[in-house]
């Protein structure tokens, strides 16, 4: 494994490409409502990410046919929009994006209510953002990789949900997945010192109820076994001698 320390000039870069995915994830939050098919808020998405003069990460990566993943109610990630599924009041959807600027990338996810939710999928979302605010607490030059990890599993635990295991946090930079992975869940050992210049995608996926997820027949849609909600929060985050720098937020 080899976790790359990113130059004055990389991270600049990656800097930018945060904050244009931060615009393009804030954009496509003001058209989520009831009507609104995945395809649309897809193809939204790309425009808005081309007019940057960036490159969506996700089209065709590993096949993979769109350029935002559209994930609603118990698919965890990675669902593939389509004109087909529309959205409806009350449901939970996580949009997540990826973009490369300059050959530098951002990855980011949230998870938007569509209309009125009920106060149990506001929690489930409300815990997963603040999931990943509990770990980059330790994201930190001299702290322990595996700090973050536990953090976010301690704290999401505690509300009796389940934090998806299959699928992990990952350094990012000139690829979209680089080492090391960053599980969601308890570690019994540290893992790595935090040097500052490494930047990470941080992504709590979270289960109303328990951790297990499936594949569909797609090979990509990830959803929860029992059925339950699930809520995806991300960002790419910069390592400094002086704590986290979100670099996917406005
Ligand atoms: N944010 C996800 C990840 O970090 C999405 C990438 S999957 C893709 O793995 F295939 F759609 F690109
Ligand atoms: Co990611």
């Amino acid at each position: 494994m080899s976790v790359s320390i990113k130059s004055q000039r990389e991270i600049e870069l990656m800097k930018e490409a945060g904050v244009i995915l931060a615009t393009v994830l804030d954009e496509l939050e003001k058209i989520i409502e009831p009507g609104i098919t995945t395809k649309h808020i897809d193809q939204i998405g790309e425009e808005i990410i081309r007019s940057y003069d960036c490159i969506p990460s996700f089209l065709n990566y590993n096949g993979y046919p769109a350029s935002i993943c559209i994930s609603v109610n118990d698919e965890v990630v990675h669902g593939i929009p389509t004109r087909k599924r529309v959205l409806h009041e009350g449901d939970i959807v996580s949009l997540d994006a990826g973009v490369i600027h300059k050959k530098y990338h951002s990855d980011a996810a949230r998870t938007f209510a569509v209309g009125n939710i009920s106060k149990e999928a506001q929690q489930l979302i409300d815990v997963t953002r603040q999931s990943f605010f509990e770990g980059i607490k330790f994201a930190k030059e001299g702290c322990h990789l595996y700090e973050i990890s536990n953090a976010i599993a301690t704290y999401v635990e505690s509300f009796g949900y389940g934090v998806v295991r299959d699928l992990v946090g990952h350094g990012i930079g000139t690829s979209l997945h680089e080492d090391p992975q960053i599980p969601n869940f308890t570690q019994n050992r540290r893992g790595i010192k935090l040097l500052s210049g490494m930047t990470f995608a941080i992504e709590p996926m979270i289960n109303a109820g328990h951790f297990s997820v499936k594949w569909l027949d797609d090979d990509w849609t990830v959803v929860t076994t029992d059925g339950s909600l699930s809520a995806h929060y991300e960002n790419t985050v910069l390592i400094t001698k002086d704590g986290p720098e979100i670099l996917s937020l406005r």
